[in-house]
């Protein structure tokens, strides 16, 4: 259809058939869903008709060729003016092949690959029909106490922005042309990720200089890629909550940022505005996300319910959802629904794509650079003819695909297990549980201690089980469940070297754990492909390269804790610093265990000077930072190369240091490269008090090393 088509086709439309494409509802309201067992349920409490239904606009969650073709079916014949439904769907890192969570991706620091994983998922997505993925979610955190920093890149403001650029460029491509892509929607809009307290759904609060110095980038990152949606954030955002927020939609996002595509609101988040006291009614809830500009309803039935009252009382102008239900069509539109209401559907190629052998190598690969090894003691890579005790409750857990992997299964998953069984004989290797998530048994320690004794080294797997991260899966205490400490200690007892490898979806306190392993790998929530590429690494197969993108605290007393900040007028290691009135705790120090950036190999690394081209420029010319790697080891494997920066005085304070850039080097042993970055005073740029973004002339610190705190440096001017 052509721009006039879309425009008559609105106005042949009644104000029920306009209303209905404001409202998503959940795949069982469907006739042709495979499962309608609840209708009558959640129908009965929204008050939705199936008159309603047969206007709807979007469907959520509908997967499989088979059901999402049938719905559409079903839809297309009862819908007046055949207008098609759109599918969406949370594809968040991985559809039935699933990938590494997202924080771990950005452990990889991979931008192709994390790129690839997207378009492997929007592949298989797409020939299941669905249309739209809930994805990139790229909120900023700082919280590991927070259950969803699993599902974005870290804590790095540079870092997510690149990284949601990558998911976005391969969820969608070349989303016109190309069947096997879906529309891509960045979410939480606005600063979900920084809860007080780190519990979910809670208040935000922060100065519009940190939210836009910080927060921001990385939603806009995402649109400026071209992401075609966002969606709302449950939280409130300096008191208002994120859904009824009209100078976050319309004023940041629509205005400012000229997105005109299709804004979303959370999981029920208009009637939220209830219990967060902004509005007496679902009415008034209706008005208010309806004014901030949120087009499409997710799971609650205020606009259905109220918009045409609304507009009839006069609290809302007709030309308000005119605008909206244009946007939705516009991007069925750009689907090609209106001619291909099934579009990438096929249960043929379903057969073809999904989980094929392609895709679980991508997988495979992408585990395995994302998995951090945090300490070994001449313990990894393990020796292929020795004994292993593989004990722990994620030994033979297929609970190993993370949060947000319900496309994923079980059958599919390969376990740690599974995965060592490639590289070792039947009688080499010896599995015990040792041990449940939360709980044990002395039968259980002991039948993890005997395998253990037949052994020459011990792999001990531990963690979180997914719920335990995710949506609501916020933690207080954010340590491996105390009896798996315990089995850990037990081993560790025994005398023989111990490797620890941690599931899990956030930053640990992991002290215990380091000092009871020999040798511990940070392995996340891997994937489908979790155990084969564990093995492969444990083995050597793999040259670990992975480092951390949020900072691991020393205690949980410290978070939030990110590199990025900012010196205190006390601050600790002054040199004229006094003993006590320093900005310090009085038990614990203030750095984080390992911090952002950090990560160790099998390789050797070894950084010659760094050398700056000049020590002065302008605004008009860049530097170039040179520095020599090498690797003096006897095996190969990949560096990422940090650079950062620090404005030594600001208009207002600036961070001890930035990430501004990083490079990959993939070494042979003896081999050594000069690596090269650039800086130019786009990068020194920052927003001032009066929220102006621009950079100052003024004396600079430039950093390069292996992670943010094992760096070196030089002086440089920026002259006006
Ligand atoms: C609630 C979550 O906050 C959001 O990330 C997700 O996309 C929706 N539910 C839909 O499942």
């Amino acid at each position: 259809m052509n721009e006039n088509q879309l425009t008559e086709l609105l106005e042949q439309m009644t104000l029920t058939e306009k209303v209905g494409q404001l409202i998503q509802l959940a795949t069982p309201f469907f006739k042709g869903a495979s499962d309608r067992g609840e209708i009558t349920g959640p129908m009965e409490n929204m008050n939705i008709s199936e008159d309603d239904i047969k206007q709807t606009g979007s469907v959520l969650g509908a997967s499989g060729a088979h059901e999402t073709i049938n719905i559409q079916k079903v839809h297309m014949e009862e819908n007046r003016l055949g207008i098609p439904l759109l599918f969406m769907s949370d594809i968040i890192h991985g559809f039935r092949t699933i990938f590494p969570v997202p924080l771990a991706i950005g452990c990889s620091w991979d931008l192709e690959l994390a790129e690839k994983s997207a378009a492997i998922a929007a592949k298989e997505a797409a020939v299941s029909g669905v249309h739209v993925t809930f994805a990139p979610m790229v909120d900023l955190s700082r919280e590991p106490r927070w259950g969803r920093v699993m599902e974005a890149t870290g804590e790095d403001t540079f870092l997510n922005s690149e990284f949601a650029r990558s998911f976005v460029r391969g969820f969608q491509g070349d989303l016109v042309n190309d069947n096997h892509k879906v529309a891509s929607c960045v979410k939480h809009f606005a600063a979900y990720g920084a809860p007080e307290g780190g519990r979910d759904y809670n208040t935000v609060d922060m100065s519009e200089w940190m939210l836009r110095e910080n927060y921001l980038p990385a939603y806009k990152a995402a649109l400026d890629e071209g992401a075609e949606m966002v969606m709302t954030a449950f939280n409130i955002l300096n008191g208002m909550p994120s859904t009824g927020n009209e100078p976050l939609m319309r004023g940041i996002l629509r205005e400012e940022w000229g997105f005109d595509g299709v804004l979303i609101s959370d999981w029920g988040a208009v009637k939220e505005l209830i219990p967060h006291g902004v509005a007496e009614d679902q009415k008034q809830a209706a008005e208010k996300a309806m004014k901030a500009g949120v087009d499409i309803e997710m799971m609650t039935s205020c606009y259905v319910n109220h918009v045409k009252e609304l507009i009839a009382e006069e609290k809302l102008e007709e030309t308000i959802v005119d605008e909206a239900v244009l946007r939705i069509l516009q991007l069925k539109n750009k689907l090609g629904l209106f001619e291909h209401p099934y579009r990438g559907a096929s249960e043929e190629e379903e057969n073809i794509h999904i989980l094929s052998p392609e895709h679980r190598k991508a997988s495979r690969e992408l585990a395995a650079k994302s998995m951090v090894l945090l300490k070994n003691e001449d313990t990894l890579p393990l020796n292929q003819a020795g004994k292993v005790a593989l004990v722990g409750p994620f030994a033979e857990s297929t609970d190993i695909l993370g949060p947000w992997s319900w496309g994923g299964s079980a059958e599919d998953t390969i376990t740690v297990a599974a995965g060592f069984a490639n590289y070792l004989d039947n009688d080499q290797l010896l599995v015990s549980q040792g041990c449940d998530i939360q709980n044990g048994s002395n039968e259980q320690f002991e039948d993890a201690i005997n395998k253990a004794e037949q052994a020459e080294v011990i792999v001990v797997a531990i963690g979180e089980h997914s719920d335990m991260s995710g949506e609501a899966g916020c933690r207080a205490d954010i340590r491996v469940p105390e009896v798996q400490l315990e089995l850990l200690k037990k081993m560790k007892a025994l005398g023989k070297p111990v490797v620890a490898v941690l599931f899990n979806g956030r930053p640990l306190d992991l002290r215990e754990v380091i000092e009871h392993a020999d040798a511990v790998v940070e392995a996340w929530y891997p994937g489908t492909e979790g155990g084969t590429a564990l093995a492969d690494l444990l083995y050597g197969e793999v040259n670990p390269s992975a480092k951390l993108t949020m900072s691991m605290p020393y205690s949980v007393g410290q978070v939030p804790i990110y590199y990025n900040r900012y010196n205190t007028g006390r601050p600790k290691d002054a040199p004229d610093a006094q003993e006590r009135y320093v900005s310090q705790y009085l038990d614990i120090p203030n750095e984080p265990l390992y911090p952002f950036g950090y990560g160790l190999s099998y390789s050797r690394f070894e950084y010659g000077n760094m050398t700056l081209s000049a020590e002065q420029m302008t605004k008009e010319e860049s530097l170039t930072v040179t520095i020599n790697v090498t690797n003096t080891s006897d095996v190969a494997g990949e560096e990422t190369v940090q650079m950062y920066v620090r404005d030594l005085v600001g208009d207002v304070v600036r961070p001890l240091k930035e990430l501004k850039g990083f490079k990959k080097v993939y070494l042979q042993p003896g081999e050594s490269v000069e690596v090269e970055f650039q800086l130019g005073e786009d990068q020194l740029r920052y927003y001032h008090a009066d929220l102006e973004h621009k950079s100052d002339a003024g004396e600079f610190e430039v950093f390069v090393g292996t992670d943010s705190r094992d760096v070196q440096s030089k002086k440089f001017r920026l002259n006006s």
